[in-house]
């Protein structure tokens, strides 16, 4: 696959659409629906966006969201400018305020090997007694994964190919896609 260049890379000839922006939009809502529900006893809600790619998923998720909550960002890379998980978690910023006693979601935009939120939610675990911990991912790749990791809420279940928009790149482009689309080689 060639890198796109910045003129042609919104072209809708180089991309086959996956999931639209309704669809994502729409699925959003049903999560943040489920979220509410789970969290409805909580008097605050710390949520943790997986940066980069969840940046789009967590602040369109986060505006129907009905719990009081904090923001938090941590980021880790694992992809580099592939498209197969490295295996390599790297931490960049774990940054966090005190998660003790308290009630956290974690939300990243999609599970592949399960390598990067399995060394994540074991930092957290062993750093913070929380007084629960839950998981959100808009993409779950099942059929790749290597570590097993609960997932509390899904918005779509992917095959094994690799995705790009909505907060997904291919090295680092296509990341200010509304929708999220294949690659066409
Ligand atoms: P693992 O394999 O650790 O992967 O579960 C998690 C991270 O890998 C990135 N990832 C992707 N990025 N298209 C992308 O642009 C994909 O299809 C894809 N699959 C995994 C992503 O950053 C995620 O946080
Ligand atoms: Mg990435």
């Amino acid at each position: 696959m060639t890198l796109p260049s910045p003129s042609t890379h919104y072209k809708p000839d180089q991309l086959d659409i996956h999931l639209s922006e309704e669809d994502i939009q729409t699925r959003i809502r049903e999560m943040a629906d489920e979220i509410n529900k789970a969290f409805a006893n909580s008097e605050k809600l710390i949520i943790i966006a997986v940066l980069k790619g969840s940046f789009m998923f967590v602040a369109d998720l986060i505006r129907h969201i009905k719990v009081p909550s904090q923001i938090e960002f941590v980021r880790l890379a694992s992809y580099g400018d592939g498209q197969t998980s490295s295996g390599n978690v790297k931490p960049v910023d774990l940054s966090l305020p005190s998660l003790s006693g308290e009630d956290v979601l974690i939300v990243e935009d999609i599970i592949d090997t399960g390598l990067t939120l399995h060394f994540f939610m074991d930092y957290l675990t062993s750093l913070h007694h929380t007084r629960s911990l839950k998981l959100a991912v808009l993409l779950d790749k099942k059929e790749a994964r290597q570590k097993e990791v609960q997932v509390d809420f899904a918005g779509f279940t992917v095959g094994n190919q690799f995705l790009v928009g909505y907060g997904l790149d291919f090295a680092g482009y296509y990341r200010n896609l509304p929708f999220i689309g294949v690659v066409k080689n």
